[in-house]
């Protein structure tokens, strides 16, 4: 033999350079603890059903804990002839505890061993990132709160629009999360399946109890198809898929605190503790954190077509393709949770400058809706109405004035419907405070939408 595992019918050793191409080492030892584990729970199944004795699972159990103590203490060395994190914990427990290590891998494959590393790791991965989702959802039900009646213009074309409180807009961010941790809870249900038993494709000849490995590691269900176990690396996908989406909102939110933040919005001001100066303007404070944000989600939706691709043209089985899923899955929970955490903390400490918020909503004309809206009341049809605040809007924008400040008589000279109390309409809060109803803008929308928020984010 050539030390490894598998050589028994090999002629001569693996050429040096194959070695280090084939070897996963590298990146799968981030998977020693779940591997551990998995295989704790599968010397105590075969146990169970008398395949092993239980002093030999007790002896696999004990040299199994010595080697994860001394992995995460960084006293364990790993090597790349020995390929992958599986063979070298089994090789490393026979060493300590003799032959009977060479027991632990009956029944067993490392096509159904490796499944179950990563369903063990993705599942913990999704419980901490819907964690930090959490954290951040919270934080934006505070600053919306805060700024439930801020008015600020809203955009389309990003132009402006029609006025809006600021704390809708946040509130519209906060939905699309809480969808996103929807999207990644419905994940987590296929994730969490046993492929243990699956063996390397076909299943085992020894009494397996399946439900009972299950149980000890907290599957909610077993696979089940022991092709598909192995082969199938879907939850993944589905995973890298929900991530993307949830990089693309923090993407789009990231480029609107961007914007909101430079001189020429002045909306908001982020704290000096998330952004970072430039080597030459003294002057300099740059949003480094959300544009970074922005940034990241290239390589999320990257990895999504990646593993798409790699899946793509594979037959059942397994294939050594697969070893191929790690790094893009690594990447992609390290890149939610880093853009997570760094939103979480940055978002609650936004600072707001309401009055340049409210200059801008002033400068846009934004209430001539709500001038058509008051037409249409007094029994002007809304086309027409449209017509006539369009003209009124063409001379205040000669005038170089707000509508608002054009005087009652210039007013009625496009309608002579129009009276005193059209000044109520006209400002900004009369605009928001009329749009009260479920998923409107006025403040009271505002405050019963966090009410709400908050009873969706109890549960999670
Ligand atoms: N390192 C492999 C992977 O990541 C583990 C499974 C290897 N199985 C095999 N038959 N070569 O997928």
């Amino acid at each position: 033999t050539h030390g490894k595992p598998w050589s028994g019918r090999f002629h001569e050793p693996t050429d040096t350079f194959v070695e280090e191409f084939t070897a996963s080492i590298g990146f799968d030892h981030r998977l020693y603890r779940q591997d551990i584990h998995g295989s704790i729970a599968h010397a105590r199944m075969l146990a169970k059903v008398g395949v092993l004795s239980s002093e030999e699972c007790e002896a696999i159990i004990q040299g199994l804990e010595t080697i994860a103590q001394d992995i995460s203490r960084g006293q364990f060395s790993w090597s790349v002839a020995l390929e992958d994190v599986h063979m070298n914990i089994e090789a490393a427990l026979t060493e300590r505890i003799g032959p009977v290590g060479k027991k632990l891998h009956t029944g067993r494959s490392r096509n159904d061993q490796i499944a179950t590393d990563i369903r063990l790791y993705l599942r913990d991965a999704i419980d901490l990132i819907t964690a930090q989702l959490q954290r951040l959802q919270e934080g934006l039900l505070a600053i919306a709160e805060r700024e439930a009646a801020t008015i600020m213009p809203g955009f389309t074309h990003l132009q402006t629009a029609q006025p809006v409180t600021f704390g809708h807009h946040l509130m519209a961010w906060f939905e699309m999360l809480i969808r996103d941790t929807e999207r990644l809870i419905n994940c987590r249900q296929r994730v969490n399946i046993l492929p243990l038993g699956a063996a390397a494709l076909a299943g085992t000849t020894f009494p397996i109890d399946q439900a009972y490995t299950a149980e000890l590691l907290g599957f909610d269900g077993i696979a089940e198809n022991s092709l598909d176990a192995v082969s199938d690396r879907d939850f993944a996908i589905e995973f890298t898929a929900a991530g993307a989406l949830l990089m693309t909102h923090l993407s789009r939110f990231a480029e609107e605190l961007v914007l909101w933040s430079s001189a020429q919005f002045d909306f908001i001001t982020l704290p000096d503790r998330f952004c970072t100066g430039s080597s030459i303007m003294p002057q300099k404070k740059n949003p480094d954190v959300p544009e970074l944000v922005r940034g990241k989600t290239g390589r999320v939706n990257g990895h999504l077509v990646g593993l798409l691709t790699l899946m793509k043209g594979q037959p059942l089985a397994y294939n050594k393709d697969n070893q191929e899923d790690k790094e893009p899955l690594f990447d992609t929970v390290d890149t939610l949770l880093g853009c997570l955490r760094a939103f979480a903390a940055m978002i609650p400490a936004i600072t707001t400058n309401p009055d340049k918020m409210r200059e801008a909503a002033t400068k846009g004309y934004a209430t001539a809706t709500d001038l058509a809206d008051y037409l249409v009341r007094k029994g002007v049809s809304f086309r027409d109405a449209h017509e006539i605040v369009g003209k009124a809007v063409a001379l205040a924008i000669e005038q170089n004035k707000d509508l608002a400040a054009l005087k009652l008589a210039t007013l009625q000279s496009f309608s002579p419907v129009i009276e005193e109390d059209v000044f109520d309409v006209l400002t900004l809060e009369g605009s928001v405070a009329a749009r009260n109803h479920l998923g409107g803008t006025a403040p009271a929308q505002v405050r019963a939408a966090i009410q709400r928020g908050r009873k969706k984010l109890s549960p999670l």
